[in-house]
């Protein structure tokens, strides 16, 4: 009988991609995914260190998993447990200390050894912990077996890794390591792949993804920036949604702000964070670019997308950012206006300029100004989301809804559409028109089934299913 893995995805979505990844090198030998933990052969925690709360969940999960393995040790089902990603990168030592229940902890650069280090902790060194947390001067990514599972109707695909920007809040450049492009014509190929296996929807990943600046596809002579990238990738047959992200503003260079107004497949939705409206606040972070530069960008890019709704990053609280400082910030977000967005206070990571910083910020005034940073920026979202009502917005739909006919999906502008609509229609792009905007959501109807699901899309059902079984943790 295979053998069970479950994965439990914390953070971005650069950690989901991987998730299925580190399925894919591990199908071979003989392991498949389920949903269910208790069933598990080996669970494997993928990880995030961004903000202190993201790390503690890892620890507490670690709790639950010991009593889990314990009560399958009785009853005669050992279980293997696995610690990766970017809390395995930093903590890896006081992971094999603290939690003796670990048989394995292994950083992100290490996923394509992922099947040496599990027949290791099965082989006769069983219970001692397998540590790698290396930096391998090989790429994963030219040892990673071709993908084995279809990602369903929307998908990942990982371009660029890493981040030499040096935010000075960020642990980043230290669990991920330095900037690493993907040469294109590896990417076009995987994208190729994942439309022939189903997917009409891809974005692109990176954590800087558009520093990107892989080898073009003609060869090393020439390189390509993600505007050229997202060019190339648009041209797929059969390829009907382009996204992608986390950009750094500094990065948004004239060719991909370009690329907005002429490429219809990338869809008019860019997560552009900006952390903070106070220059001087900017420059303490190491960001690279002042709050006017993120206006100037952002009209350039309406200019070549008019419909282009845009999401961003906050933090309140940086170390010395005072009333004024925070102040700036509303004006920005004002100015601007979200379609959507995260915000979190400031929470310094060890080894990071900023944790050392004299001029903490209080909790309570950090607590204060989250709370008004997002109302504001709540507001935004659900006049953003009102406004869609009335209108027929095309739904790429990708899963099973609450009720027994429903299903959900996003618009072209990321919001989550629950229609009534038959399992026939998913994977499929399907114009429903909007009757509800909600603080998350919209509610809609399929304005003519029976036409979406003659056209485009692929009509296989098992896409929905293969999306099933990879368990994504609490988001960002
Ligand atoms: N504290 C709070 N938020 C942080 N982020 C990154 N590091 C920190 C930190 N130390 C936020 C930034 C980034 C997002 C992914 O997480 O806003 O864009
Ligand atoms: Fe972190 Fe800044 Fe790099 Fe983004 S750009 S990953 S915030 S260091």
């Amino acid at each position: 009988m295979a053998k069970q893995l479950f994965i439990k995805t914390y953070g971005c979505q650069m950690n989901v991609y991987d998730s299925t990844r580190m399925a894919d090198t591990l199908a071979p030998l003989g392991y498949a995914v389920t949903d269910r933990p208790e069933d598990a052969d080996l669970v494997i925690l993928n990880t995030c260190h961004i903000r202190e709360k993201a790390s503690e969940k890892v620890f507490s999960e670690l709790g639950r998993l010991r009593k889990l393995k314990q009560a399958k040790a009785a009853s005669g089902a050992p279980m293997l447990i696995g610690v990766a990603g970017c809390v395995a990168q930093a903590e890896g030592e006081e992971i094999v200390r603290r939690a003796p229940q670990v048989d394995l902890v292994f950083g992100p650069q290490t996923y394509h050894r992922l099947p040496e280090m599990v027949r290791r902790a099965l082989g006769p060194e069983a219970g001692r912990p397998v540590l790698d947390t290396e930096f391998p001067t090989e790429s994963k990514f030219d040892h990673l077996p071709e993908e084995a599972a279809p990602q369903g109707a929307a998908g990942f695909l990982s371009i660029q890794e890493g981040c030499d920007k040096f935010c000075t809040f960020c642990v980043v450049p230290y669990t991920r390591g330095a900037e690493f492009s993907r040469s294109a014509a590896e990417i076009v190929a995987e994208a190729e792949r994942m439309v022939a296996a189903g997917t009409v929807e891809i974005t692109l990943l990176g954590q800087n993804v558009n520093a990107y600046h892989g080898e073009a596809e003609t060869g090393a002579a020439a390189t390509w920036g993600l505007g050229r990238l997202i060019r190339r990738l648009a041209r797929i047959e059969g390829l009907r949604r382009l996204r992608y992200t986390t950009s750094h503003p500094a990065d948004m260079d004239a060719e991909l702000i370009e690329a907005h107004g002429a490429v219809a497949e990338l869809m008019p939705y860019l997560h552009l964070p900006v952390q903070s409206g106070s220059d001087r606040i900017l420059a303490a972070m190491n960001r690279r670019h002042g709050a006017e530069d993120y206006l100037d960008i952002v009209a350039r890019l309406r200019r070549a997308r008019p419909d282009l709704a845009l999401s961003s990053d906050f933090i309140v609280g940086f170390p010395g950012e005072t009333d004024q400082d925070f102040a700036q910030t509303l004006r920005l977000v004002t100015e601007v206006g979200f379609a959507q967005a995260y915000s979190f206070k400031y929470s310094p990571r060890p080894g990071t300029p900023a944790a050392g910083q004299p001029d903490q910020v209080p909790e309570t005034v950090k607590d204060e100004r989250l709370a008004m940073l997002q109302t504001l920026l709540n507001e935004q979202q659900q006049a953003f989301n009102r406004a869609s009502v009335g209108r027929v917005v095309e739904v790429l739909f990708e899963r099973a809804g609450r009720g027994p006919d429903q299903l959900v999906g996003r618009s072209p502008h990321m919001q989550a559409v629950h229609a009534a609509a038959p399992r026939a229609l998913l994977g499929r792009l399907v114009p429903v028109e909007i009757e509800a905007g909600h603080a998350n959501s919209l509610a809609g109807r399929v304005v003519d089934g029976r036409a979406a699901a003659s056209s485009g899309g692929r009509p296989d059902s098992a896409l929905a299913d293969a999306q099933g079984g990879i368990a994504a943790g609490a988001g960002r």
